[in-house]
């Protein structure tokens, strides 16, 4: 298993590339199943996530190809016929975005079995509301071994309210109701730009969908829908993680290729503390710019509620509290997607920061000099947060099972390591 060993206190300066977003390039895989023409995708970051949808996909009979391209793969995708419309435990345990394929594979082929994610560390993480939209979208849902059957003769519009705000769970409907008969309205859908770029995928497809990116998305389904060329927007989570890097090692860095509008919570909660940003080079051909954080000369300590887009995102929540351990004064920490996402907590506080931890409430005593430790990762974003500390820290940290880094972040120690740090990674 990979660790990685950090040596701190080193100030990063330099240039960072934002690679595509990992949650924005997943569903636009599966939604190539919704065709049997040729969907290619560009700028898909090379992280391991996409490998495993990739090898289920190939599980279901699609095959798909990657191209190596200036900026992330260029995968082509054809899902000409369905060999077995079953997405194994084995594949589904490994990353629980491969509930996203159920949607896609009734509404084309009317049928699939996929194995029920089951939880994670960050919580139980149910697919209760995707099972319940697909059931008024006229599919017979069956439970047995752990896997969902779903059957449809033909999906017919509804109108469906997500008693939860839910990511997949709105992208996983909006992708069956694009193929339905009818109408489909989804009221509290999720607002987030993965789902926009996903929508703006599907439209290219051939799809009637207006409204993503606001809370009620509208669905006119068509009887078939052909190829497209896509190119996924930027990880607007990896970009934040790169401005926070930076503040916190006492540098600069211009992160290039981001999306600012993505970022606003991020970015204003970081203004406020202290974290001096400025946007930089817009470049029209690719929609992107390049924003620059510099840490100013000291870090002010301010609450934080992580909400659904367009507030604060829970995945850069663990990033915002090992920022917290170097401000002056206490911060109030609150988690309100999923109930158990403090699991860094414990690592930072072996590192010397003062965290203490009540349910769906941190609070953070700043600031705590971090001092090297070994660490253990235990989910992806709560891993980036410990490569923070470690780049802050004095000394020496080894961060264990960086496996969990590498599902979402691409070559992410290739990255810090041309800026300043100094991170190696080695197989034990
Ligand atoms: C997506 O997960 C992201 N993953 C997560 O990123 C992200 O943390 C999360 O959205 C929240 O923004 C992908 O896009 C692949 P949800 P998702 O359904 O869709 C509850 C990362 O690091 N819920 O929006 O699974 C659920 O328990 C990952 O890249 C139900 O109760 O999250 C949670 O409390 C981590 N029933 C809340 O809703 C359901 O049927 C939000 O979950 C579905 C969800």
């Amino acid at each position: 298993m990979d660790k990685f060993k950090i040596t701190g206190g080193r100030p990063l300066s330099g240039r960072v590339i934002v690679s595509g977003a990992k949650n924005a390039a997943l569903p636009a895989l599966t939604a190539a199943l919704l065709t049997q023409e040729r969907v290619v995708l560009h700028n898909v970051p090379r992280v391991r996530d996409i490998s495993t949808l990739r090898s289920l996909l190939e599980d279901l009979g699609v095959d798909s190809s990657v191209t190596h391209e200036a900026h992330g793969n260029r995968i082509e995708i054809e899902a000409r016929q369905l060999l077995n419309p079953v997405a194994p435990y084995e594949l589904v345990k490994q990353m629980r975005a491969s509930i996203l394929v159920l949607g896609p594979l009734v509404a084309r082929f009317g049928q699939a079995r996929v194995s029920l994610p089951g939880g994670c560390a960050i919580g139980v993480r149910p697919v209760n509301l995707h099972l319940k939209g697909l059931e008024k979208l006229g599919a017979t849902i069956n439970f047995d071994h752990g896997y969902v059957d779903a059957k449809a003769s033909g999906l017919r519009g509804t109108e469906f309210y997500f008693d939860t705000v839910s990511v997949t769970g709105t992208e996983n409907l909006m992708m069956a109701a694009a193929l339905a008969e009818g109408v489909t309205v989804l009221e509290n859908a999720a607002r987030e730009p993965e789902v926009q770029d996903l929508a703006d995928l599907l439209n290219k497809m051939g799809a009637q969908i207006d409204g993503a990116g606001t809370d009620k998305i509208c669905i006119r389904g068509v009887s078939r829908l052909h190829g497209a060329e896509h190119t996924i927007i930027p990880d607007r989570i990896e970009a934040g993680t790169f401005l926070i890097a930076a503040a916190i090692t006492g540098g600069e860095l211009a992160v290039e290729r981001c999306n600012p509008q993505h970022l606003a919570a991020v970015l204003a909660k970081l203004d406020e503390v202290g974290v001096q940003l400025v946007r930089k080079a817009d470049n029209a051909a690719n929609r992107t710019a390049t924003l620059t954080a510099k840490a100013g000369n000291k870090l002010r300590s301010l609450n934080l509620t992580t909400q659904e887009y367009p507030g604060f995102p829970t995945d850069m929540q663990a990033q915002y509290m090992t920022l917290m351990t170097q401000a002056e004064g206490s911060s109030v920490i609150t988690e309100t997607i999923f109930e158990n996402r403090f699991m860094h907590a414990q690592e930072l506080a072996r590192m010397g920061a003062e965290i203490n931890v009540n349910g769906r409430r941190a609070v953070v005593r700043g600031k705590t000099l971090l001092s090297g430790a070994k660490i253990q990762a235990s989910d992806l974003r709560a891993s980036a947060s410990l490569v923070l500390a470690g780049l802050a820290a004095e000394g020496e940290t080894i961060i264990d099972r960086v496996y969990h880094i590498d599902r979402g972040y691409e070559r992410i120690e290739e990255k810090l390591n041309q800026v300043g740090a100094k991170i190696a990674r080695v197989s034990e």
